[in-house]
């Protein structure tokens, strides 16, 4: 009754931004994510007939609270899947290069999804296991596959057909991701109550939901066509739309902060000198920097030269869930 899986992080090129049903985790649009290799969680589940509840250690540390509180209730769908009513002691290790807030629910949701169903003896396809995962967290769905991945929003309410599906493997196209660690940043609006807030209140979110299915189609074109390029310029420009509609949110809030902006304009500068390279950034100040592997020095060089700029940790395409 013991099982450990690893999954990695993954980063959104086209996001996910809002749900249509907040139990089931079911999103508003169709979304699409690069897996990293950089970054991964290593979970162990071990369910025992002796606990008298779940037990929850961190990187060696006991959790209690929000945190328990949410594996606990992921733990509650995993029995009620298998049937059994036993408690378990989880272990997880966040490989993260450094504590910088990257700490990601998407790698921690999957390999729990994995480890505890393997644990307690469900055996799940990798569909399955996707749609286990989504309800922890939306965007875990997505870290059971390697490489460039899609989470197919779906049509039914009761979310069998909300899934994520591998688009190209982590072989298809050597790219480089850029994680840009800020020295300093603030507490942030959770992307839960983040998409929540602005799902409910903000104007802007029917332009987000207008224009985000176009984006998809037209960057999965770009992936299966190795066209950097265009895979590029969609992925910021979805990005940028997505901040927007936090500025029209009651209150409004934005995850941006100055180190943020000074990123992004070197970005853009680096891009005037003919070199390609895009960003991208999820619920938090910081940002990832996308480029080829030939500009590595470049890109890396100026990045580091940013006030504010703490760290740069660069990933290829990593791979999806593994069990050790
Ligand atoms: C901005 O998956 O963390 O990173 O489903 O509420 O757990 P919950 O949210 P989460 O949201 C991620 C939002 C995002 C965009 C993305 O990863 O697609």
């Amino acid at each position: 009754m013991k099982a450990t899986a690893r999954a990695h992080t993954n980063i959104a090129l086209i996001k996910y931004w809002g749900k249509r049903n907040e139990s089931l985790i079911l999103p508003t649009n169709s979304n699409l994510s690069v897996t990293l290799d950089g970054f991964s969680t290593e979970t162990t589940v071990h369910f025992q007939e002796d606990l008298k509840k779940d037990i929850f250690l961190l990187n060696e540390q006991n959790v209690e609270g929000n945190a328990l509180e949410k594996v606990a209730v992921f733990l509650d769908k995993v029995r009620a899947l298998s049937g059994k009513e036993l408690y378990a002691q989880v272990q997880s290790v966040n490989h993260v290069p450094t504590a910088a807030g990257f700490a990601s629910s998407a790698s921690g949701l999957a390999a729990l999804a994995a480890a505890s169903a393997k644990a307690i003896g469900v055996s799940l396809n990798d569909t399955e296991l996707s749609k286990l995962a989504r309800q922890g967290s939306g965007s875990a769905c997505r870290s059971i596959y390697g490489g460039f991945v899609e989470w197919q929003m779906g049509e039914r309410e009761d979310g069998a057909d909300s899934f994520a599906v591998q688009v190209a493997d982590k072989s298809h196209w050597d790219i480089r991701i850029a994680a840009v660690v800020l020295s300093k940043t603030t507490k942030k609006v959770s992307s839960r109550e983040g998409m929540r807030r602005t799902v409910e209140t903000s104007p802007f979110y029917a332009g987000w939901l207008e224009q985000t299915p176009k984006d998809l189609q037209e960057i999965k074109q770009a992936i299966a066509e190795k066209d950097f390029e265009k895979m590029g310029s969609i992925a910021e420009a979805n990005c940028l739309r997505m901040h927007a509609t936090t500025l029209g949110a009651n209150p409004p809030f934005t995850y941006w902060q100055d180190t943020t902006m000074r990123v992004m304009q070197t970005v853009q500068n680096l891009r005037e000198k003919g070199i390609p390279v895009f960003f991208t950034i999820d619920a938090g100040p910081n940002v990832k920097v996308l480029y080829l592997s030939e500009d590595e020095d470049k890109v890396k060089k100026r990045l580091q030269s940013i006030e504010g700029v703490e760290d740069i940790i660069v990933s290829k395409p990593g791979s999806g869930i593994s069990y050790l």
